[in-house]
């Protein structure tokens, strides 16, 4: 029978340390967490699904789960507490991870920044101080050499260039919580030179290591079409959350060998409400979140990357459910769309899945529920594998999107 994805397609799931580790307490983010007493979030990450402790059994588990390849990040304030001081101990510890994951069958995709900083860092300004982006490529570089290109044969090197400038910096609800559009569009750029910065910093170590930049590619839509200032937003949004990343990665010199593509679903805004953003329409599918599921934007997502040239992996797709037969649904809705692609001539290469373990949803806690393993917070942490992983391994076995329904057996 046919494939719809080639042989050697990477099939993994996605994390980031802060999301899973716990007790990541040097970062900006459990600051965050604490303030205010507690406003900014619904719950402290707190120690998280304690992965810092449990990642041999794991990333054992993934591996049994059929998973060959597998993205987390390394946390910069763990490597770095301070200043030019790197902590060996720490580099060890993610040696020992990243031994593991290969261990068991996976290629890493490591994600040196995603979301959260030193202490130090956002002290001195975060994102906007003179010298944010040459502090990260010595810290990107330090990863390069201390962990080597045998733990590293995929490096993302941003995690959403876009979100933190939008979150923190524009809309106020991730730490620093300013809102001001010219800061937002300053971090955005920033951002970008970050990833150029971190390539660069790569091909010093060893031009085994694989780099990009993973980008989220939100489907943008005025809430009412025939409006013009609806337009205008959604057309300005468009051009600054992904336009200019696509257009920083058009425009030549060293972008990586990759791009990583994240997905998941449309947003609607409408220039009367502030923030700007509609929920979805009466009676449209939605998830936990209150995401609206519309997997032809994935497409668009992917047409749109396609223009840069260069490989595509997806490196986020995925639902908060308490419903798992909705995740099945969704990974089902999903990868036909990849399917397509592929079969239309796009070069994608990889889907990770977020999240493979329920994880600390950032300022929503623990309640929306992304995994593929469900996490027990009432017995120890305890680990359940869903429905939707033995689904997913069957996709990984037959290359098949119908393996998915298929019955088990
Ligand atoms: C982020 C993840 C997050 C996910 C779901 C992405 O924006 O990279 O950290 O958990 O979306 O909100």
């Amino acid at each position: 029978m046919t494939r719809d994805f080639p042989e050697g397609f990477l099939w993994g799931a996605s994390t980031s340390a802060h999301q899973v580790e716990g007790n990541n307490d040097n970062s900006d983010w459990w600051d965050w967490e604490l303030v205010d007493d507690g406003a900014h979030v619904h719950e402290p990450s707190g120690i998280a699904i304690d992965q810092w402790n449990r990642y041999r059994d794991d990333m054992a588990l993934l591996g049994v789960l059929g998973h060959n390849a597998h993205r987390l990040s390394v946390e910069w304030s763990r490597l770095e507490p301070e200043p030019g001081r790197f902590d060996a101990a720490a580099f060890d510890h993610y040696a020992g991870v990243l031994d593991s994951v290969l261990a068991n069958g996976m290629k890493p995709f490591v994600t040196t920044y995603h979301f959260t900083l030193p202490h130090w860092f956002s002290a001195r300004g975060g994102w906007l101080a003179d010298d944010a982006v040459e502090r990260y490529a010595t810290f990107v570089g330090e990863v390069g050499r201390r962990l080597g290109a045998g733990r590293l044969p995929f490096v993302c090197t941003v995690n959403e260039p876009q979100i933190v400038p939008l979150e923190g910096y524009m809309l106020g609800v991730f730490p620093p919580g300013h809102e001001d559009l010219g800061e937002f569009q300053a971090a955005n750029r920033a951002l970008a030179a970050a990833h150029r910065a971190a390539v660069a910093a790569m091909r010093d170590v060893s031009s085994d290591i694989r780099t990009g930049t993973c980008l989220q590619l939100i489907a943008f839509e005025p809430a009412r079409p025939d409006d013009e200032s609806d337009r205008e937003l959604a057309a300005m949004m468009r051009r600054e959350m992904t336009g200019m990343h696509l257009d920083d990665l058009r425009a030549g010199g060293d972008v990586g060998d990759w791009v990583g593509v994240q997905y998941y679903s449309k947003t609607r805004l409408d220039s009367r409400l502030q923030p700007p953003i509609a929920l979805p329409p009466e009676g449209a599918e939605t998830t936990l979140m209150g995401w609206e599921v519309f997997p032809e934007g994935l497409r668009q997502a992917l047409d749109d990357a396609a223009t840069v040239g260069l490989p595509l992996y997806i490196t986020e797709n995925g639902i908060a459910t308490s419903d798992d037969t909705q995740r099945i649904r969704y990974l089902e809705s999903h990868l036909r769309v990849v399917a397509d692609a592929i079969r239309d001539g796009l070069d994608v290469r990889g889907y990770m899945y977020w999240s493979a373990f329920d994880n600390f949803e950032w300022a929503r806690g623990y309640a929306p529920t992304f995994g593929m393993v469900a996490i027990d917070r009432d017995d120890d942490l305890a680990r359940r594998v869903l429905p939707s992983a033995e689904a997913y391994r069957r996709i990984i076995e037959t290359g098949r999107v119908d393996a998915l329904t298929a019955p088990a057996g």
